[in-house]
Parts: C-alpha cells; sequence; structure tokens
C-alpha cells in the first residue's frame, strides 16, 4: 500500500465449469493473490484501501452443507489469514465506492475474471498480459510493487520452494523407476503425477514425459517405450501454498546410454553445471545465457558437429540450431514466475528481448540478486524443421558437419534443468536430489522394478 499510493484488488479467479457448474476444473488461484494469502479460494478476492486488508469470499450457498460440506465461517477465515477483515463478496461493489478513485488492479488471462473486474470497476480490465500495461497507470504501480515484493523470496518462500523442490526429484525418482517396467510414456507419466498427489502436491505445470524431446512442450503421452530411446521428463511439483518446482532429467529407456547418447548427455550437463557455477549475485542473465550458448557450441565442436572458429560460429547463430530457447526463467509461485505481466516482471526496465532466433526466447534479463530463484535448463534438440531450414542453418554452410550429425540419429532431444536459488555466496540448487550423473541415473533406471 505504501509502494502505489492508490487502492488496489487482487481476485483469486473463477472456477472454470466443464459441462454444468458444479463440475469444475480443479481450481487454481491465480499467484498475486496466493501471494498475499497461502490459500485460493474460488471467486474471492483482496481489497487494500485506508491502510486495511479486506478478504472478500462468496458466501456459503443453499446446498453447499450438503454437496460440498459446510464453508468456514467468515471469522474462522480472518483468524487463518490475519488479514483486517473478512467480508461477504456481495459487498465488493460499496466498499469500491468506499475506498475512493483509481483503484487498481491486474489484467487476467482468465476471461470471466477480466469481465467481472471491468463491470466491479467500470473500465476495461484486460484479459491479457502486462506487456500492454501503461507506464504511469495505477495498474502498472501496482505490478511493478507486486515485481519488487516476488522478485526476491523471502525465507517463508524459500521453504516452500525448497518443499516444491524435493517434492519435484522425488516425483523424477518414481518416473526414472516406473520406467524399466512400464511400456508407454503413458505409465510413467502415471507414475509421476500419482507419485506428487498421493504426497499432497499439484503438478506445477502440465508434465512432459517424451521420447520426443525435441517437442520442447510436447504434451502428449502416447508414444510406446523402445529400448533404445531416451525418455525426457520435464514435470514439477506445486507446495500447497502455490509454489513450484520444475526439474527436466532425460534416461535411456533400457537403463544403458549409447556411446552417442552418453557423449551428448556429457556435453549437456557440463553446459548446465557451468551455466549454474554463474548464477551468482550481480551477474545478468543474459550472460548465463551467452555462457550457456558458448558452451554448448564448444562442446558440439568438440564432438565433430561444428567446425570452426567459436565466435564466428556463435554470430552465424549455431547455438540456436541445437538450443534453440533461453537458459531458464524465473521461479516462484508460479513456474514461469509472473509471465502474467509480459516480460514487464522478466526484463528489467530499459532491457527488451532480442530479435533473433533463440534468443528471442529468453524470459529473464535481470541482474541476479540473492533470493531469487531461476530455473537452468540447457538442451540439446534436433528438431527437423529448424535443421532443414536454411534460414537457421545456412549461414553455417559445411560448418555444421551434417556427417557427423548422423551418428548421433539415437538423440532425438536432451534437457536438463534444475531450480538454482541465488545466495550471497555459491548458488543452492533446490532439485538436487534427483541425480543427473550417467551413471547414477542409469543405475536408477535399471533399478527399478
Ligand atoms: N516446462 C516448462 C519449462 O521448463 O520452462
Ligand atoms: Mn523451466
Ligand atoms: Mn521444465
Amino acid at each position: 500500500m505504501a509502494a502505489i499510493h492508490t487502492p488496489a484488488l487482487l481476485a483469486a479467479g473463477q472456477p472454470r465449469p466443464r459441462n454444468y457448474p458444479a463440475n469444475q476444473y480443479a481450481f487454481r488461484a491465480k499467484s498475486h493473490f496466493l501471494y498475499f494469502l497461502g490459500e485460493g479460494l474460488p471467486g474471492a478476492a483482496l481489497l487494500f484501501a485506508r491502510g486495511t486488508m479486506t478478504l472478500f469470499v462468496v458466501p456459503e450457498q443453499p446446498g453447499d452443507a450438503l454437496w460440498t460440506g459446510p464453508r468456514p465461517t467468515l471469522t474462522e477465515l480472518a483468524t487463518r489469514h490475519g488479514v483486517d477483515s473478512v467480508r461477504s463478496i456481495e459487498d465488493l461493489p460499496a466498499a469500491l465506492a468506499d475506498a475512493g478513485a483509481n483503484v487498481a488492479t491486474l489484467p487476467t488471462e482468465d476471461a470471466p475474471s477480466a469481465a467481472w473486474l471491468s463491470d466491479l470497476l467500470g473500465r476495461t480490465v484486460a484479459p491479457s498480459t502486462g506487456n500492454r500495461l501503461e507506464d504511469g497507470t495505477p495498474d502498472a504501480a501496482l505490478a511493478d510493487a507486486l515485481i519488487a515484493m516476488r522478485l526476491t523470496h523471502d525465507q517463508a518462500a524459500i521453504a516452500q520452494l525448497r518443499l516444491a523442490g524435493a517434492a519435484s526429484a522425488s516425483a523424477h525418482l518414481a518416473a526414472m523407476r516406473a520406467t524399466s517396467g512400464a511400456k508407454t510414456e503413458m505409465e510413467v507419466f502415471g507414475a509421476l503425477v500419482g507419485h506428487l498427489r498421493s504426497r499432497g502436491f499439484q503438478d506445477s505445470f502440465a508434465p512432459i514425459v517424451s521420447t520426443h524431446g525435441e517437442i520442447l512442450h510436447n504434451e502428449t503421452y502416447e508414444h510406446a517405450l523402445n529400448p533404445g530411446d531416451l525418455l525426457l521428463c520435464d514435470a514439477g511439483a506445486e507446495a500447497p501454498e502455490g509454489w513450484a518446482g520444475d526439474i527436466t532429467r532425460v534416461w535411456p529407456v533400457s537403463g544403458h546410454f549409447s556411446d552417442t547418447q552418453r557423449a551428448l548427455y556429457e556435453a549437456v550437463l557440463d553446459v548446465q553445471l557451468t551455466a549454474i557455477a554463474a548464477c551468482r549475485k550481480g551477474v545478468r542473465y543474459r550472460q548465463v545465457h551467452e555462457v550457456a550458448k558458448r558452451r554448448t557450441v564448444e562442446r558440439l565442436r568438440d564432438l565433430g558437429i561444428f567446425r570452426g572458429e567459436l565466435d564466428g560460429l556463435l554470430e552465424r547463430g549455431a547455438a540456436a540450431v541445437f538450443l534453440p530457447h533461453g537458459v531458464g526463467h524465473l521461479l516462484g509461485l508460479d513456474v514461469h514466475d509472473m509471465e502474467d505481466l509480459g516480460d514487464r516482471a522478466g526484463y528489467a526496465p530499459g532491457r527488451t528481448r532480442s530479435a533473433a532466433f533463440g534468443d528471442c526466447y529468453l524470459r529473464l534479463d535481470r541482474d541476479l540478486q540473492p533470493g531469487m530463484a531461476v530455473t537452468i535448463e540447457p538442451g540439446f534438440y534436433q528438431v527437423p524443421a529448424i535443421l532443414s531450414d536454411d534460414a537457421y542453418t545456412g549461414k553455417l554452410g559445411g560448418d555444421l558437419r551434417r556427417d557427423v550429425l548422423a551418428k548421433y540419429a539415437d538423440v532425438r532431444g536432451i534437457r536438463i534443468e534444475d531450480d538454482v536459488l541465488v545466495t550471497e555466496g555459491d548458488p543452492e540448487i533446490l532439485t538436487k536430489d534427483v541425480p543427473k550423473a550417467p551413471s547414477e541415473v542409469e543405475a536408477i533406471v535399471r533399478g527399478g522394478h
């Protein structure tokens, strides 16, 4: 409230019905709301006005006690959350009228909430991202205040991130162990999600469990597992208060990397360890991305996939041919934390995305500070649409050695991802409980069922 000088309203968001109102998709509150309350209450809102914080909740509806059980009373909620007061959402219009002019709020991708907020505030609240927030408006001030608070995590948040990291790691171990008894991606996916759910965690995003790791966000699970395949698993836990983990591991279905798979796996792992070591206080995250790109091209040149001088290869776009995404992103209550605000959170004022292929997907360009959590997730992908397109490979000519690359045909996609907390000293790996050294990974997969 001190930072924004206007009242502010944060909506939890509306539950989304499937075919009739009571049959709903799982509800997940907006993270800005969760940040303050720690509990996602469907349809609720927080009003910050006149120096007080008021929680407005949907009151008990007829039939609730029968169908879904009694709701907590307003007094119980006030005690649980320490807000100044709790009132019925029906009182919100009057409270807004009393709060004064220029009530700030945030854009939301949840269209019913955007419509509801527009109606309440008598102006258009965009159902989109904060890239369009106009500087100097109350909404932009609110976004900037939240960004300032959420960019670095306090001890309570760090405890939740550690919890999410450990649960994410344990779910990956379960998935590795389930592989030897599985015939399809679906079975490994089921083991992973079941492991999380049975321990009270949600998944923090739709898990990727795929033998086609070159499809970066492949969210289908229909492929059979064949002995020569690598399985890429990118999944994370959401801790009870909403905080996210995000891990990627890759393992051989058979429990044995081929020589070519191992060589590329070790290259990506070296890139990852190098990039993690660069995550120190004061370092610009774009620099970490550049470190990862350079090391990737260097390692691929060592393997003979590229030839030529390093700077020249990098200038000709060599890195993005095999690593066409950013090296990572902010992590917090969301897996791509605060991306609902567009690049306003990920990019420091005055910094903007590069137009270059690969770099254009870099989601974070801030100077790292103690308390920031980021992912580090380099990879190697053989994407047919990139390798067959002169727009991406043309400048490299024969320095991209396709004859050598052909020997690595048993690798479609590798990514290795950990969650890293920036500290005053060495980076803390929040997801260290799941091994990534190739022989350790093999042993876990083989020791499965
Ligand atoms: N799975 C989303 C990410 O790793 O960024
Ligand atoms: Mn990630
Ligand atoms: Mn991930």
